[in-house]
């Protein structure tokens, strides 16, 4: 996991600590700021010798999540594999279970979940006896889960018990390594080519609302459309086009704005405070005037 962030530092640390006392991770941060790899390396640095297991909770079936999770015994409905199945969570055992989009779990399900978590044991669907596990737990959200705990659409009492460790990644907007994060994925391709530093600075202006992994994309597509050893701001330039530019339109808007205003605040000092004398001069209402004044104060 490359990082020269102190927001990505602090998390690494609390997960590195965090897996050392076998406590439960919760990793919240927007799409594709990295959370399946943060639990990768949790479970890579946590020497535990089981498997790490991942579950994608969006993506379960409905009518089959419990013998999915917790498996079942032979014959315990029909249609079951002959001889029982071993369940996700029991695949977990001495590694880690990653519960990804935790939050969409289904809330009959949770409360399932959460009489596993209490005792970290199952029973699979059919038996008649509960197995006992060892299970590093990390769980993954897009979304803030007190909210959905607010809208009724997840249990409190399993946020709780999941989220004793909450790390939050920054958006790739708010990281300071961002030209390590490009070194890093570009390193994965054969022969990268060079990008010039005016390159990188566009790239680094943009917003990446999709964060690392539309990142990825994006480079993926300048290699293929550029061809050439060294990648130019115009090559970046013209890719990026196609992407709106939140930010940097929002720092014009805001630059124009205080410009305004200091046009405004000038003229209400050299007319000493009358308001009409302002708008007369620079051809302005009065109501736009006070607007900016009040701008101004707040
Ligand atoms: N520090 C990094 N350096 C290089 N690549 C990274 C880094 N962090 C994440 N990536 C890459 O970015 C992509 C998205 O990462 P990942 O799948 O872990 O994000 P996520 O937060 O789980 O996304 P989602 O919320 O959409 O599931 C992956 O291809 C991953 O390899
Ligand atoms: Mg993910």
């Amino acid at each position: 996991m490359v990082h020269d962030d102190p927001a990505m530092e602090a998390v690494v640390n609390m997960v590195e600590r965090a897996v050392h006392l076998n406590a439960p991770i919760l990793i919240r941060g927007e799409t594709g700021t990295g959370k399946e790899l943060l639990a990768d390396y949790a479970h890579i640095t946590s020497d535990r010798k089981g498997d790490f297991v991942a579950v994608n909770c969006a993506s379960l079936q409905e009518t089959l999540i419990e013998s999915e999770l917790f498996g079942y015994t032979d014959g315990a409905f029909t249609g079951a594999t002959r001889g029982g199945s071993i369940g996700l969570v029991q695949q977990a055992d001495e590694g880690t279970l990653f519960l990804d989009e935790i939050g969409v779990m289904p809330i009959q399900l949770q409360a399932k979940l959460l009489r596993f978590l209490d005792r970290c044991q199952i029973r699979p669907v059919g038996a008649t006896a509960d197995i006992q596990l060892d299970i590093q737990l990390i769980s993954a959200s897009n979304s803030d889960l007190s909210k959905a705990v607010q809208l009724g659409n997840f249990r409190a009492d399993l946020l709780y018990r999941i989220n004793s460790i909450e790390v939050v990644l920054p958006p790739l907007r708010e990281r300071t390594d961002f030209h390590l994060i490009v070194n890093a994925i570009l390193e994965t391709f054969d022969n990268p080519p060079q990008i010039e530093p005016e390159a990188i600075k566009l790239l680094e202006d943009y917003h990446w609302p999709g964060n690392i992994r539309e990142l990825k994309s994006f480079l993926i597509r300048l290699l293929v459309s550029v061809g050439k050893e060294t990648v130019c701001a115009k090559d970046v330039q013209l890719l990026l086009r196609n992407l709106p530019s939140k930010k940097t339109e929002k720092r014009q808007r805001n630059n124009l704005a205080d410009q305004e205003m200091g046009i405004v605040l000038a003229a209400y000092a050299r007319h000493k405070g009358n308001i009409s004398a302002v708008a007369r001069e620079l051809g302005i209402s009065r109501n736009k005037v006070y607007k900016k004044l009040k701008e101004a104060r707040s």
